[in-house]
């Protein structure tokens, strides 16, 4: 647990007060206080049902001291409440919430299959602390085997329901993917499918993405994978002019059949606001629809996307393996590109079960599996008030 502050001094300001603290001053807000008190909160729901709307412009205490290791406070209407300091001292150093699911990404090249995390179906399917390290994998490095996976239907739905429920698309709640008469995409051939992200036509694209190996007897038809979030960030080194016509110009996608008429816009390269950090790429030939931006800004536009699909499909990022029947590669489809190379039709049987779940699911199972089962190395931090059990564990090790 953090060490309290040593508290020196409480001095009451106009909309917030100062602990004045091993000669430095802490400051918060008294609406933030109030909001904040351990009694706002209903204790089985967790969520707050005090109202700040209700309180006066005004808001402040009669008095505040501290007393033990907390911060007391009553207010001008004789409510009371109560802060643990090493609670403040964690929101006076930025430590914030704390999110376990916040980690660093380790970037992989064409060489990863070897080190690629790899589960075992009944394993994962029994064993909550090892879901929680396959979760931890897909944060990390965005790519995981499931190896033993049973050639039934019901095992991806199974597997993916590990993290949360099954999310749809404009294919329904799974694909099958396999070499089709009348074949309504380019995935129901046997062609080559180049490197892409499923799906940017949709508003969201897919998070997570399921591919369950069912039957592979083709000759040809090796997976590519890359972690097209390695790539940008040698993109942003090497050509960051390029890197930045890809985070700002909207990208068109659309797709298309008889019923449907799916489009979107999209960055190539997504930033995450808060850092500044590559958090996602869009990518995909096939459902690009014609670019539409001036004409002049074609001259620098297809310079740039065209060095970073080359550098996509450079062997350095690229990695290619074999999927076997009986396994489900499983990645995040906003950071890693993939597609096949052609097989040869008529070579023999080739099936593959698709589905997908949500980021924010992954994110969610990840937080309270890894709360109950800590790795060694986590550190403990801010229990306040009502927190469910998980809050007394801190952020993951940094990687
Ligand atoms: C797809 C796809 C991969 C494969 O259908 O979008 O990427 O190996 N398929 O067939
Ligand atoms: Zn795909």
């Amino acid at each position: 647990m953090l060490e309290s502050y040593r508290v020196l001094k409480v001095m009451l300001q106009e909309n917030g007060l100062e602990l004045v603290v091993e000669g430095e001053a802490a400051y918060f807000n008294y609406f933030w206080l109030r909001d904040n008190c351990e009694t706002s909160w209903e204790s089985s729901t967790k969520e707050r049902t005090f109202d700040i709307l209700a309180e006066p412009d005004n808001l402040s205490p009669n008095s505040a001291h501290i007393k033990g290791d907390f911060l007391e406070i009553i207010w001008s209407d004789n409510k009371h409440s109560r802060y643990a300091l090493h609670w403040l001292k964690r929101w006076h150093l930025g430590e914030n919430h704390g999110d376990l699911a916040v980690r660093s990404r380790k970037a992989w090249y064409g060489n990863h299959y070897a080190n690629m995390a790899r589960f075992d179906y009944t394993e994962v399917m029994g064993a909550p602390n090892r879901v929680a390290d396959w979760a931890e994998a897909l944060l990390d490095e965005g790519i995981a085997l499931i190896q033993g996976m049973p050639n039934s239907e019901q095992a991806l739905q199974s597997l993916c329901e590990q993290f949360g429920a099954v999310r749809p698309s404009f294919s329904g709640y799974a694909f099958d993917i396999f070499s089709k008469a009348q074949p309504e995409n380019l995935a129901y051939t046997s062609k080559a499918l180049e490197l892409h992200t499923d799906l940017p036509a949709e508003e969201l694209a897919p998070g997570i993405q399921f591919l369950h190996c069912r039957v592979n007897d083709a000759e040809g038809g090796q997976s590519l994978f890359v972690d097209a979030n390695a790539v940008a960030n040698a993109l942003q080194e090497n050509y960051p002019e390029y890197f930045r016509i890809l985070t700002e110009y909207e990208v068109p996608f659309r797709y298309t059949t008889n019923h449907q008429d799916v489009r979107s816009k999209q960055r190539i390269i997504e930033l995450d606001p808060n850092n500044g950090e590559v958090s996602g790429v869009n990518f995909s030939q096939h459902l690009a629809d014609i670019f539409d931006f001036p004409q002049r800004d074609m001259d620098l536009f297809y310079p740039a996307f065209r060095k970073f699909g080359h550098m996509l499909q450079d062997p350095r990022y690229l990695m290619t393996f074999r999927l076997n029947a009986g396994e489900c590669i499983v990645f995040d489809n906003q950071r890693i590109a993939h597609g096949r190379a052609s097989y040869l039709e008529g070579s023999g049987a080739r099936h593959l079960r698709g589905c997908y779940v949500e980021r924010g699911e992954l994110r969610s199972t990840y937080r309270v599996l890894r709360a109950q089962y800590p790795l060694a190395t986590d550190t403990v931090a801010w229990p306040q008030i009502n927190e469910p059990v998980q809050a007394e564990v801190g952020r993951g090790a940094q990687l």
